[in-house]
């Protein structure tokens, strides 16, 4: 993505260390953020300074490289990826990148891994980058049909949260197919879900947006259902942290909802992922352990006042509880095709992409 004329990836080796865009100051400040250690980058992962399904699992494989520099035994390797696997349990990447890091390193001398390290990791991370790039001229096909279909009209998308470029190495998920359009001279609009609690799209799907010049508007997460009955969403498209290889879709908190209602309007409902974010072990996409962040994150909201300070203010009562599941499930029923970079699979067809992996 251009940032000021720079083309980013959201992370980057440099010399011995990773390099990160820390994400919690968007959309203030553009800030990057050195990481020498794998217990900074488990706290990047943990306190989302990194965040996405698929840039979570290229952070913990360079997690990986960091935590081996000195000492790449069995037992540290091992260490070092129980930390990795424990900062964020929802999204399937992590765990996937982790242990693709381990098998590798392991199975080559210890001298040599801390420098083969870098290599692996950076095959994450350049895979991610063209699977997105294939997501993205699948997902423009289906757009261009909808436009093909309603010559004079604008397309309305609606997202939830981020899955754009600043939730993988490069190019987005959900946002991959919006980029191609747009960039191809289709007439395309996002519905951009503010995605309380952490705002990620009022945050980053609508700042990265504005950086590409997208046309797009952040709506509360409530919204949505009153655009759909008033026909102004023509499809919605989603990322997601976990599917199951029965096609649930496990994603940030508040997609089941979108996901019932375009149904209820038979709004077309897809969802965007590199097969690396597809759990081939599970069918069931309420065995996915959601992740329960703190409380803090519903009671509180960041922003910014008018002097340019950001600020944190409180919401609720101080008497009042708050609950934060960060995640939900969408059942496969309510999912009309899952976008990967092998091409597009009603879910009931997810599983034949299994053997071709
Ligand atoms: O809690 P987050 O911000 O890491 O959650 C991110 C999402 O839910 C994204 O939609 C998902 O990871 C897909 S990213 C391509």
């Amino acid at each position: 993505m251009k940032i000021r004329n720079h083309h980013y990836r959201t992370i980057w080796r440099d010399a011995q260390s990773v390099c990160i865009i820390d994400q919690t100051k968007l959309p203030f400040a553009f800030e990057v953020e050195r990481l020498h250690t794998h217990t900074q980058m488990c706290e990047a992962i943990r306190s989302m300074q990194v965040r996405g399904a698929p840039l979570i699992g290229a952070a913990a494989a360079y997690g990986m490289v960091l935590g081996c520099q000195h000492n790449a035994d069995d037992q540290t390797l091992q260490s070092v990826a129980s930390q990795l696997i424990a900062t964020r349990p929802t999204a399937v990447n992590l765990a996937w990148a982790v242990q693709r890091m381990l098998q590798q390193l392991l199975s080559i001398a210890v001298a040599e891994r801390a420098q083969a390290a870098w290599v692996f990791a950076q095959a994450i991370a350049d895979e991610d980058v063209a699977q997105n790039q294939a997501i993205g001229q699948h997902g423009q096909e289906l757009i261009a049909a909808v436009a093909t279909a309603n010559p004079e009209q604008v397309i309305n998308i609606l997202t939830h949260c981020n899955a754009g470029w600043l939730a993988t190495v490069d190019g987005g998920t959900a946002l991959a197919p919006i980029y191609a359009a747009h960039d191809a001279g289709l007439r395309v609009h996002v519905w951009v879900d503010e995605t309380r609690p952490r705002n990620q799209g009022a945050s980053l799907t609508a700042w990265e947006l504005a950086q590409h010049a997208v046309p797009h508007t952040v709506i509360t997460d409530n919204a949505g259902g009153h655009l759909m009955q008033h026909g102004q969403v023509d499809m919605v498209i989603v990322g997601a942290d976990r599917v199951t290889k029965s096609g649930d879709v496990c994603n940030k908190i508040g997609t089941y909802l979108k996901a019932l209602a375009a149904y209820d309007h038979q709004i077309p409902f897809y969802v965007a992922v590199p097969t690396p974010t597809i759990d081939w072990q599970l069918t069931d996409g309420t065995d996915i352990e959601i992740e329960m962040r703190d409380a803090d994150e519903v009671a509180y909201m960041q922003g910014q006042d008018e002097d340019g300070q950001v600020r944190r203010v409180r919401v609720i009562p101080n008497e009042s509880q708050a609950l934060n599941p960060a995640f939900d499930v969408t059942p496969a029923r309510l999912v009309t095709g899952i976008i990967t970079e092998r091409g597009v699979f009603p879910p009931e067809q997810l599983k034949s992409l299994e053997t071709s992996l």
